[in-house]
């Protein structure tokens, strides 16, 4: 009979190993792994540190801990959940997994557009998982938002997390290239976090990066391929005064921001993120 382990014992053992494979958030990737296969919370571990663990949880949490050490699969994908804007939002294959750093373009974006009377009108251009769009949803009651991207795999789990945030009522999910669904349409605010890295960079990048959606990381070989024309016709669908937050890579924010000005937009201005990095592009149409 195999001996039996503890809490303790098995956080110890996995945050080892996550670490001899080279993973540097061993220790946290063991806990919320764990705590899956136990169907408890991180926090209620640290309780529990003396509880042995029984056969099947064990064989449960091992699968999890296989695929991610040996298959590099991202712990949101292993968990099917990552929260985004303290929101909780199913992760899939198919769909990008919100990054933290993308809370900094919805704050530049909430930033931009405070509730109005009538409903504001917004538009988040590659929605992947909705994350961007159901937070903003949520901030503004009232807003109607429109969510658009080119894969129909990735709309179906987006609509699933705006039912599941019962948001579904004030945003409408439309398949397709850049503005091409809303062509002559209105927008009040206009956001997007597009694919933006190059193809020559896929070569040096972390190993999870495998198990998410081509289309979402990669725009062509210098990385501009959606930033580009996204830049170039954001005009054609704001409203007079209308706001854009578009995030980029770090070293594009300022080529972004000079495209902005250079297709006449106003007021731009680039914005950090939680590392001090630049990250988001903010720039409005004028008035006329
Ligand atoms: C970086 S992911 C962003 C996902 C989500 N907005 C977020 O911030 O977590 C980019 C998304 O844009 C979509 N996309 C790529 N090219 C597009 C295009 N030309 N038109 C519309 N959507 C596109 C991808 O399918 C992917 O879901």
């Amino acid at each position: 009979m195999s001996r039996s382990w503890t809490v303790l014992e098995l956080l110890r053992w996995t945050s080892e190993h996550f670490a001899s494979k080279g993973i540097e958030t061993a220790r946290l990737d063991a806990e919320c792994l764990l705590a899956h296969a136990l169907g408890t919370t991180r926090l209620k571990l640290y309780v529990e540190f003396e509880k042995p663990v029984l056969e099947e949880e064990r064989a449960r949490f091992r699968e999890l801990v296989r695929r991610r050490a040996a298959e590099r699969v991202p712990v949101s994908q292993l968990l099917g959940e990552k929260e985004f804007w303290s929101l909780p939002f199913q992760v899939t294959p198919d769909v990008l997994t919100p990054r933290p750093d993308t809370e900094t373009l919805v704050e530049a974006a909430l930033a931009l557009a405070p509730e109005t009377e009538a409903p504001l009108r917004i538009l988040d251009l590659g929605t992947g998982s909705g994350a961007i769009a159901l937070s903003l949803a949520t901030e503004r009651p009232k807003a109607h938002v429109v969510a658009i991207d080119t894969s129909e795999a990735a709309l179906q789990i987006a609509a699933q997390n705006a039912d599941r945030l019962r948001l579904s009522d004030r945003v409408r999910f439309a398949a397709g290239d850049l503005f091409e669904p809303v062509r002559g349409e209105e927008f009040d605010l206009v956001v997007s976090n597009p694919p933006y890295l190059a193809r020559a960079e896929a070569a040096g990048l972390p190993p999870e990066l495998a198990h998410e959606p081509e289309a979402a990381l990669f725009a062509g070989d210098d990385g501009f391929a959606v930033l580009a024309p996204l830049v170039d016709q954001v005009g054609e669908v704001l409203a007079p005064g209308g706001a854009f937050a578009v995030e980029a890579g770090s070293e594009q924010v300022e080529a972004v921001a000079e495209r902005c000005r250079r297709v006449g937009l106003e007021a731009v201005e680039v914005r950090r993120d939680l590392a001090r990095q630049p990250r988001v592009v903010v720039a409005r149409r004028g008035e006329s």
